[in-house]
């Protein structure tokens, strides 16, 4: 057993103090929120994810899992301090650091025996040294910075970080090291990998694999939208290129850009953490821009579709989170798209199984919303799909047809088979693939 205590509470944070309590660890759980703080005291979960409830649920009523506001008691007791702090792009794109480092100026004052400082945050490479330097204008105490990038993907942050498919530790400190593969051991018992390497090259691991990543997707929607210009089917490109296991099946679906917390910020981060170095990412910078296409890319169409005027045409929209199974709206390609349709006089109206109160914060009654995904279609002249929940999936298309106005379908996620929907009778754009008229 370890006593522990994460710094953020958010999707992050609150994942992983949940599921290292679940192991049998005494974890408290700090933010500064304090309504969050609340909330979770009174036993609600503030975030939507899969599977977390019952974990949650379970430790608190073990006594294993706390809350607090103030740092100073969250980290009393804990020999291991997770911070899981956000590092929003900075103005010119940077990472910013100054909530980590602001933390970690605080803890240099609150330590009183040794700890274990783990940096869970997405952070550039050298802000372990930062970290360390920050902690030490307070302290003369022995400490240790452990890097230790969390590759959970939300809707499946639970599963992914009970079994890891590998856990990667930045730290040349053996004391650290010891600590942190005892913490680790029963989240690998099916051999996956714990990797331990120095802390920069940990720090670099996250955001390569998520530049990777954002370059995968980029690429396939640029496939896509060569597609169909040439007449091609990228469904059949990607079921032709994926069964090579040098490319692999994931990560090839296209659709209208990646959105999230992640992805954006961590692809500018390393093209800035380039720059800062004068290196310059070529092919980050061009994912950057086409990304920024994309998610918008379904626009013209529409408007061709509709003659050149959005103006009082009924927009209704499936899916506003940035992917199925969350209420992550950062970044969510559906928000671009409504701002475009408003500029351009159309009326939106939208459904997401769990977005829909944070877009209210964000767009208020700029658009309406809808009680379900049929409700949504009700006078509407297209239905535009953003996010492949799974309820969209395999729709009763006679409702729709009794409901929709027009039977216009605008799909920006590739949900549905072509030949069904020539068959049903719908106008149907989708990405990357034949039109349907
Ligand atoms: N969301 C993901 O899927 C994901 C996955 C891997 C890595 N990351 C990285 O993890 C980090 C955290 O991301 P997130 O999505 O959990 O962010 P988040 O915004 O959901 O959560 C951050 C939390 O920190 C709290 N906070 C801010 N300042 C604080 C302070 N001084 N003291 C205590 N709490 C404070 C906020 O109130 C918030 O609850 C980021 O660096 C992100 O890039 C995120």
């Amino acid at each position: 057993m370890n006593k522990i205590a994460v710094v953020g509470t958010g999707y992050v944070g609150l994942v992983t103090g949940t599921c290292f309590a679940e192991t049998g660890n005494h974890v408290t759980c700090i933010d500064i929120d304090e309504n969050k703080v609340n909330k979770m005291k009174n036993g609600e979960v503030p975030i939507y994810e899969p599977n977390l409830d019952t974990f949650f649920d379970r430790n608190i009523a073990a006594g294993r899992l706390k809350f607090t506001t103030s740092l100073e008691e969250g980290i009393k007791d804990a020999e291991i301090i997770f911070l899981a702090l956000p590092t929003p792009p900075g103005e010119d794109g940077s990472a910013d650091l100054s909530y980590i480092l602001g933390v970690a100026e605080e803890l240099g004052k609150l330590i009183t025996e040794f700890k274990v400082i783990v940096d869970k945050s997405t952070v550039p490479v050298g802000t372990a040294e930062k970290v360390e330097e920050a902690i030490k204008k307070n302290t003369e105490l022995e400490f240790a910075v452990v890097s230790n990038p969390e590759f959970l993907r939300e809707g499946f942050a639970v599963s992914d970080f009970m079994k890891p498919e590998r856990v990667v530790l930045g730290t040349t400190n053996d004391r650290a090291k010891d600590i942190m593969r005892k913490l680790y051991k029963p989240f690998v018992r099916q051999g996956n990998p714990i990797y331990f390497m120095d802390e920069k090259s940990a720090e670099l691991t996250k955001y390569a694999a998520n530049s990777f990543l954002a370059t995968k997707i980029t690429f396939m929607n640029e496939v896509a939208n060569f597609c169909e210009l040439v007449g091609a089917d990228i469904d059949q490109v990607r079921a032709g290129i994926g069964s090579d296991s040098r490319i692999g099946k994931r990560f090839l679906f296209p659709g209208i850009g990646y959105g999230g917390s992640c992805f954006p910020k961590d692809v500018q981060a390393l093209v800035k953490s380039g720059k800062e170095v004068g290196y310059s990412f070529e092919i980050l910078n061009s994912v950057i821009k086409i990304n920024k296409n994309q998610k918008t890319i379904m626009y013209p169409k529409i408007k061709n579709y509709f003659k050149g005027s959005l103006e009082d045409k009924k927009m209704a929209i499936w899916g506003l989170s940035f992917k199925p199974d969350t209420d992550d709206i950062r970044e969510a390609p559906a928000l671009y798209l409504i701002q475009k349709l408003l500029d351009g006089g159309a009326k939106v109206c939208a459904y997401d199984p769990e977005a829909m109160g944070n877009v209210k914060g964000v767009l208020g009654d700029t658009i309406e919303y809808a009680e379900s995904e049929y409700k949504v279609l009700e006078g509407c002249d297209a239905l535009l799909i953003c996010t492949e929940w799974g309820i969209f999936r395999n729709p009763d298309f006679d409702l729709m047809k009794k409901t929709m106005k027009e039977l216009v379908i605008f799909d920006g996620r590739n949900l549905f088979d072509l030949d069904e929907m020539n068959n049903k009778g719908f106008y149907y754009s989708s990405i990357g693939r034949k039109l349907i008229d």
